[in-house]
């Protein structure tokens, strides 16, 4: 049912480097004298991000279509892909927003709500694995 395991190889990616990305960049824009090269840093790390999730997507998706809808765990994946979806959306508007002066009022709550759903993504992956076992060989 699953061919080449990519999905578990590239969701480590999105994972990490959003995750630290924004807290930086909420910690750097807690501080009153904000440090640009973080900033810049912090912007990077959300934008390499934000890139290899959509290899999470893709490879996600491709793992899910040979997944039969009246399997058990196919309203587990729905919810697993449409919060990595959310995420995609929500930092892609943070991030946007964070990369232009003018617009940077509201990038944190972006950043913030595309930290929680990936979280939820996260552990909705998880339940399709440890708990379907979805991927899992026997
Ligand atoms: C930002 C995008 C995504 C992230 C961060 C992510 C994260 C995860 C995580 C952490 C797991 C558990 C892996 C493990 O414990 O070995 C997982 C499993 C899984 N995800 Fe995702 N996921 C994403 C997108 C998607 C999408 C869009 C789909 C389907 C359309 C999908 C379908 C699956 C499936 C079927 C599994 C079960 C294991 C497998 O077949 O590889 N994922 N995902």
């Amino acid at each position: 049912m699953f061919a080449a395991p990519l999905h578990p190889l590239f969701v480590h990616f999105p994972i990490a480097l959003l995750t630290v990305g924004t807290l930086v960049y909420l910690y750097i824009r807690l501080k009153p004298a904000q440090d640009q090269a973080w900033h810049r840093i912090s912007l990077f790390l959300i934008a390499t991000g934000w890139l290899t999730g959509l290899l999470a997507l893709t490879t996600g998706a491709i793992n899910f279509s040979s997944v039969p809808d009246s399997h058990p765990a196919h309203p587990t994946g729905v919810a697993h892909a449409t919060l990595a979806f959310v995420t995609e959306v929500f930092y892609l508007i943070g991030l946007r927003l964070a990369l232009k002066p003018r617009d940077q009022r509201f990038a944190w709550l972006f950043l913030t709500l595309g930290l929680l759903a990936l979280i939820a993504t996260g552990y909705f992956g998880g339940e399709l694995v440890y708990h379907w076992k979805l991927g899992i060989a026997g």
